[in-house]
């Protein structure tokens, strides 16, 4: 029951960022280019929940709280969700549905390149985030999953091509993002090293003749 109403706080919450964009829209509260500040609004809020979602494993293994896992598929879901919202931005209100037009900025602007790729790589792993896919991808599935470290990694490098003079902020994502990775390569290799310790103990000579006995 206690998990259920913290999921539907974690839900509600998620939603804060598109419900004060609404604010600032039905308030004219946007600035003088609302484009602009929609598109930054809804970029912003992907890449945080990308970062989100990466650091719900790592919260899991290090308090011991199983539920956690409960929570990566929703946020997941969001960073989806605020991705197809910035995406849409860009194709409707900055493009107008000019698809020769984007195809070429696709080509032409390196940022609009990788960003782009960024958000069609998430699309496999929105599909096949239900339980029903987890179970019938089985370890594939883990392995498609891993490529959120480079859907965020794209993300952060999109955003550092952007920005004209002040990286602060694509510069505390990269820092946050690998942090995040040297804890995975971290973890994967401890847990990798007790395991081979493990099968080493297990043929070892001493351990054979203990099996023999
Ligand atoms: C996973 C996918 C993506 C992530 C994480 C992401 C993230 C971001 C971030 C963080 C910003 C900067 C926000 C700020 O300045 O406060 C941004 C800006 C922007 N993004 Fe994305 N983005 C993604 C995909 C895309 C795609 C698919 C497109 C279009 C094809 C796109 C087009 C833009 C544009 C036009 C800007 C504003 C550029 C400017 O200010 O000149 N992004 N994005």
């Amino acid at each position: 029951m206690k998990l259920k109403i913290f999921k539907v706080a974690v839900f509600l919450t998620s939603l804060t960022p598109l419900a004060l964009l609404g604010w600032f829209a039905l308030t004219d509260n946007l600035g003088a280019n609302p484009i602009e500040v929609i598109t930054h609004w809804t970029g912003d809020s992907t890449i945080i929940f990308l970062l989100i979602t990466l650091t719900v494993t790592p919260l899991r293994k290090l308090t011991g709280w199983k539920d956690a896992i409960q929570f990566r598929r929703m946020l997941g879901l969001f960073a989806f969700f605020y991705g197809c919202l910035h995406f849409t931005t860009y194709i409707w209100l900055d493009q107008f549905f000019d698809f020769p037009g984007i195809l070429k900025d696709v080509a032409k602007r390196p940022f609009i390149t990788i960003g782009f790729a960024s958000f069609i790589f998430l699309i496999p792993l929105a599909v096949t985030s239900t339980s029903a896919m987890v179970r019938r991808l089985g370890k594939r599935w883990q392995k498609l999953h891993r490529m959120i470290y480079f859907i965020a990694a794209g993300g952060v490098i999109h955003y550092w091509w952007l920005v004209k003079k002040d990286i602060r902020w694509p510069l505390i994502f990269g820092v946050v993002l690998g942090v995040l990775l040297l804890y995975r390569f971290w973890s994967t290799q401890s847990l990798a090293k007790i395991a081979g310790r493990f099968r080493r103990l297990q043929v070892s000579p001493v351990a054979q003749k203990v099996q023999s006995q």
